[in-house]
This record gives C-alpha cells, structure tokens and sequence, in this order.
C-alpha cells in the first residue's frame, strides 16, 4: 500500500473505543447476572474474537446501533463450547478468558492464529496450575493450544515476576472462583481497568501499591459502560501531529488512566506540545481531550516505572525518536520482544529502512535522531498492527514515498485508523 505523506494537519477526531476495556466489559458482562450495554465499543478484530468465545459458550450478545448488549449468565452460566474457542490475533482473550475457563466445570481448548501460537502462556499456566488448575499446552510448546479441564481451584498470593495486566487479570479471574481470597503483586503496576471494572461490577477486590486482591463468588450485577477512546490509538495521531510541521490536531474522547498515560508524559518530556483539556471521569476512568500542535522533538530516555504505561506505544515514540535531535535510550521493555511481533526486530527493521540510526538492544533500543538522514522507504508490518500504524505515520512526515507491505493488519485494533488519518490532511 502506498502511504501518504503530508504537512499541516488540521481538525478534531474522536478515536475508538479502547481495547483493553472493551474486552474486559465484554468478558465481566458475560458472567454477571442481567444485562450490560456496552457503548463505543471497539469494533476491531481483537475485540470481535472475545465475542466470539462467549458466544461459543452460550452467552447471547447482540449488536443494537452503537451499543453492545451482553444477556450475562452469572458466574456459573458459560455452557461448554461447541469446539475449539479461537482468540485469534488476541493475547488479551486468550490469557483473561483462561482465568475464567479454570474455574468452569466443562473441559474447553483455547487456541488463535499463527502469531498467537507463539506467544508466551507459560506465564500464566505456572500460576494458575498453583492454584490447582488444570491446563497444558497441548503441544507442550508453552504456548496455544491450551487444554483446560475442570479442578478446584484455590486462592494463592502470586508474586509476578513482570509488569502485566494479562498475567494478573487472568489470576484475579481465576480468583472468582477459588476456595479463597487471591492476590498478585506486580513488579511496577500494570493496566488496572481490571480491578476498577470488576469493582463496579460487585466483586470485592482491593488495590494497594502493586497488589490487587480478590475474594470469590461475588455477586456480579451488569452495568452500563461507556468505553473512553483509546490512548493507545490516540498515541499515532499524538505523533503525527508534532512530527509533521504547521499541524494542530484536537483528540477528543481519550482515556488516560495514570496506568495507560506513558505516551502523555514521554512525548512531553520529548518537547511535544501536548494540552490537556476538559478532565471528566467516564465509567471510572479518566478521560480528557487532547490538544497537539508541531513541536521540534528532543530525545529522552524512556525506562522503569514509565514503560508499563507506555508498553503498546515504544514503536510510534522510537519513530518520534527517530525524527527527534540527540539519543533516545529506552530500557527495560524486554516485554517488546513477545508482542505481536518482537517489536525490538521490528521496528529496528523498519527505522534502518528509512535511514535512522539505531541500536537494538536486549532490552529496548538506542535511536540517534537526525531528521535530515530520513528518507523513502518500504515498510513492513509484519502482520502487527501497531507496527503498521507507527511507520504510517513515519511516513506522513518523510519528504519521500513510502509503502507499506500488510498494511491492512491495523483491522486488529483499529479499522478505519488509514480513512481517519487522510481525513486531517490539509
Ligand atoms: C493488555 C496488557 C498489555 C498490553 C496489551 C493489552 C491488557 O499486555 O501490551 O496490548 O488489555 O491487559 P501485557 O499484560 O502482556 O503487558
């Protein structure tokens, strides 16, 4: 696909629905007493995929104009699947349906594409067997397909060795229906739209520091949801917007729980001219609008505490980096590597392409920005959509055509992110 390249974007977009929380409402819908509308759903591919298991296991979900409406069947309602139930491209349903589907008394096989076969699970089957689950790799590979047969599970507290939201929301799942209470305990504190989600869905469960707690068989009742933009969207119209010169872009509608916020906070320390406007909560979250104008960026170091707040963002902010003055370091995202493609590889691929220096590393890379050195290239998604929607942006800012192989993949999260992005040019 060619991309295109322009200057002076102008105009105000409302991005979808975040992910995270729309696979969350969906899956705590579905085992809760009574109804839950969902609205602004996203609608990308991830998010269909957590429909579709929860269909599979009885739970009727329809679609009523913007709204989502989950019919929940309790804690104990799922029916056994008919057949494999199939994540596809979506880390997030396979490790936080495998929490619900140990404490279910059918027997049931998880599995999804290429890509989500693999991806690590072992992080999770080693805890969930502690609680007494019974799950396996089918292939013993440690990755999908996972085999998982009814046992009784019992509340642990599990020390995690990683920063992850899918790690300890799968554990908190499980925890609903264990013989007692279950805690985990992060490293740096994940995403936490788990635990304020389930909270306002009726279970008990406590937060302090990096631990999260959960006692079972709470009484879940369905709730309406609104689903603030995503950050994580937002992120490439944030970049596009200080990259390309004479470009004023208003992004309305943007959740920025402090746990999901890494992005705000890097593109300002980079010299991103980035104003906050008109604070409001929306379904316990924080959502604000976001006003972005061109900036001359400057690198930075981006490491620690920040990087689980900013994990899904490291490809557009080493593009940042690449057009920035000076060294951008960024450490500690070992994580990169086990994301919809090792995104240490590539995105050092993709930044080669266009002329940018950079140096991966085991746990992150060094990026030397020069503006000047960038040119042409041909991308590569590598099937990510994350990758395909980083480069894209890349390349509005370079003064060469640029193409994209795969670019479609950016179904997976966001559908109309090229239609959106064509519609600012000026
Ligand atoms: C997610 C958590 C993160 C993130 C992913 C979505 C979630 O993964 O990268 O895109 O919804 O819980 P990890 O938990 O593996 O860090």
């Amino acid at each position: 696909m060619e991309l295109i390249h322009a200057s002076h974007l102008k105009g105000t977009i409302s991005v979808p629905g975040d992910k995270s929380i729309s696979h969350r409402a969906v899956m705590f819908g579905a085992i809760s007493d009574g109804m839950t509308e969902i609205t602004n759903f996203l609608q990308g591919a991830d998010c269909r995929s957590t429909i579709s298991c929860f269909q599979n296991m009885g739970i009727s979900i329809e679609q009523k104009k913007d709204t989502i409406l989950v019919h929940g069947r309790g804690l104990h309602g799922l029916h056994t699947p008919a057949g494999m139930l199939d994540a596809g491209n979506s880390g997030t349903t396979v490790r936080l349906i495998s929490g619900i589907l140990a404490g279910q008394p059918f027997e049931s096989v998880l599995s999804g594409d290429a890509s989500i076969q693999k991806r690590p699970m072992k992080r999770i089957l080693e805890p969930l067997s502690s609680m007494g689950a019974d799950i396996s790799s089918i292939k013993g590979s440690g990755c999908a397909p996972l085999a998982i047969r009814p046992s009784k599970l019992h509340g642990i507290s599990y020390l995690s060795p990683i920063a992850s939201a899918q790690v300890k929301s799968c554990l908190l799942l499980a925890g609903l229906y264990a013989d007692g209470a279950t805690s985990v305990t992060e490293p740096v504190l994940s995403r936490n739209h788990t635990e304020l989600m389930l909270s306002a869905f009726g279970a008990d469960i406590r937060s302090a520091g990096t631990t999260a707690a959960i006692e079972p068989e709470p009484k879940l009742k369905g709730l309406k949801i609104e689903v603030p933009g995503d950050i994580s969207s937002a992120a490439y119209f944030i970049a596009a917007g200080l990259l390309t010169k004479g470009s004023e872009i208003l992004i309305q509608n943007v959740g920025v729980n402090p746990t999901r916020d890494g992005i705000r906070k890097a593109a300002s320390a980079m010299g991103g001219s980035i104003q906050t406007l008109n604070e409001r909560t929306v379904s316990g979250e924080p959502v604000c609008d976001l006003l972005v104008c061109s900036s001359d960026l400057k690198g930075t170091v981006i490491e620690g505490s920040l990087i689980p707040a900013l994990i899904d963002e490291i490809p557009i902010l080493a593009v940042m980096a690449a057009f920035a003055e000076g060294t951008t370091v960024i450490r500690d995202a070992a994580e990169l590597k086990v994301k919809e493609s090792d995104r240490i590889k590539t995105v050092t691929d993709n930044l080669r392409r266009m002329g940018a220096a950079v140096t991966p590393t085991d746990d992150g890379m060094i990026i030397n920005g020069n503006r000047s050195m960038l040119h042409g290239a041909d991308f590569d998604s590598y099937l990510d959509h994350r990758i395909a929607m980083s480069f894209a942006v890349a390349a509005l800012a370079i003064d060469e055509p640029c193409t994209m192989r795969n670019a479609e993949c950016v179904t997976i999260s966001y559908p109309d992110f090229y239609k959106d992005l064509a519609k600012l040019q000026r």
